[in-house]
Formats: structure tokens, sequence, C-alpha cells
């Protein structure tokens, strides 16, 4: 993924970089703290809490950002750690902990590579996350990772999500908020390829931060890999978990063809 960053400084130019990031680090920098006041949706609490309370202590939060919801989970008294792979999220998340006087474990690793050394009877995904991972071989890595951090009884909440297009109308459009510091930030979708036969969509995006003193932006490929209920069943077997409900976010019934928002539970198959 190319990842087009440029900075500017006192309005002049002052560095243009072109690197490679890694859709794991796509949440880091200045994206950070747009993608908080920017964001579209926030997942409540309660789902997961009720979640953890009936699969059983320690819950494990995947992809827990800066800290919600999980950080309502804690303060519930709910025994749950975090891990998340952008060290910038890990950081602002053990922050908001320290703020609220909770006391938790969060860390800085990729669900694909995830190494705990402790098992866990519920971990779930608050939000599509699992839909980030950019393609199906990391799909079935964080699977397969999963499978290893689940006790023998233990079961995997994982949302996930088929992405339509960007209206059109919303190419170009700039989101913008102002939080009263003087600081401003800016979200711009300005291109997108979407691909149905690889089940993705690369969403060519604008992050800036603009102050009094000079305006920061970095240019970051948004890539939402998703999945079917078929394609997911297939992988979920292949990870060595079996599928023990797979229901559809709208209407609440086992999730079809026709489902573009739906929640797998997972568990391992021996
Ligand atoms: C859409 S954000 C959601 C964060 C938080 N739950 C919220 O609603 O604000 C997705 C989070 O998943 C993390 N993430 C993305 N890819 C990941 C990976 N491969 N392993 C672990 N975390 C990942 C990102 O760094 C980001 O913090």
């Amino acid at each position: 993924m190319r990842d087009r960053e440029k900075s500017h400084r006192n309005g002049c130019p002052w560095r243009g970089t072109i690197s490679d990031v890694d859709p794991a680090d796509f949440y880091s920098g200045i994206v950070v703290e747009a993608y908080s006041k920017l964001k579209s949706s926030t997942f409540e609490a309660e789902p997961y809490a009720s979640f953890v309370a009936s699969h059983g202590e320690p819950g494990l939060e995947i992809g827990c950002g800066d800290g919600q919801p999980i950080l309502d989970l804690c303060a519930s008294g709910l025994d749950v750690d975090g891990v998340d792979s952008s060290l910038d999220m890990v950081n602002r998340c053990r922050e908001n902990a320290a703020h609220r006087g909770l006391h938790m474990l969060v860390h800085h690793q990729r669900v694909e590579d995830l190494s705990l050394g402790r098992r866990y009877p519920s971990i779930y995904f608050a939000g599509p996350t699992f839909n980030l991972l950019a393609d199906d071989e990391t799909a079935l890595r964080a699977l397969v990772a999963i499978r290893e951090h689940l006790s023998e009884d233990g079961e995997c909440l994982i949302p996930l999500w088929i992405p339509d297009p960007t209206p059109v109308d919303e190419i170009g459009l700039t989101r913008t908020t102002e939080d009263g510091s003087g600081v401003e930030l800016r979200y711009t979708p300005t291109s997108e390829v979407y691909d149905a036969e690889a089940r993705t969509r690369t969403t060519s995006t604008k992050y800036e931060r603009v102050t009094a003193t000079g305006r920061e932006s970095v240019d970051r490929d948004w890539i939402i890999h998703w999945h079917t209920p078929t394609s997911f069943t297939r992988l979920s077997f292949k990870a060595g978990l079996r599928l023990v409900d797979l229901r559809d976010d709208e209407t609440g019934q086992a999730a079809s063809t026709r489902s573009t928002d739906f929640t797998a539970t997972v568990r391992r198959r021996s």
C-alpha cells in the first residue's frame, strides 16, 4: 500500500516522503487524532459486556484502539485485556485508562501475529475491524492465532461487513472538525477502487491537521477486505475453528447471501 506523506509547516512545503504503510499501521500519526474526532460510528459496550459476562473472564478486545468500548467494560468491573497494532492507539488507550483510574493490560501486537501467552474464554472485535485484514491470507493467520488464544470452551465474536462502493458524491467531499483549541482536522476520500472479485475496496484518503502555524497531511489507502457468509465459513474451518453462529445484525436471523452486516461466533474445532 502506498502512503504518500507530505507535511507543510508555516504554509511552506516541509518535506514530501513516499513510504509503504502496512494496513495494520493505518491508524497512526495524525490519523489517530482525526479518527477519534471524525469517526462516524461508535460501538456500544453492552453487547460486548454481555458476551464477556456470559462466556467468562478474562476477555480480550482485539483492535481496541484508544479504548472504546473496552474501557467501559473494565469500568463496569469486567477483566478485559486489549490489543492493537497501532502503538499510537495503544498509548492513547493506556492514557485514557489511567485517567479513569483503570488498571488493565493493553498489548501492542497484530492479531495475525498474536502471541500473548494467555488463553481467553471470551475474545471479541468491537465492530468490523476484522475487515481491515487486507487479504484472505492475513485473515486466515488471524483466525489461527485467535484459535490458539481461545480456551477449550472459549468463543470469539467477529462482526463482519460487506461495504458498498463509497457514493460518488462523497468522493472529494471533506469532513472537518474544529475542537475549539485552534486545531482543525480534515478527512477526504479522494478516489476508490472497488474490486468485487477480490472482495476488496481500496479508498485513497487524505487526512489533514491544520493549525495557525501550518498544515500536516497524510495520504493513506483505507482497505476493506470483506467475507461472505460462505467464504468466512470456509476460512474459519481452515483455521481449525467451528462456526457456532452466523447472524444477520439487522434482522437477527441466520445470515444469508443477502446479509451485509453479520456477526460470526467461532470456537475451537477440537
Ligand atoms: C476502526 S478502529 C476501532 C477502534 C476502536 N474500537 C474505536 O471504535 O474507536 C480499528 C482498530 O483496529 C486496529 N487494527 C487494525 N489492524 C489491526 C491488526 N492487524 N491487528 C490488531 N489491531 C488492528 C487499528 O489500529 C485500530 O485501532
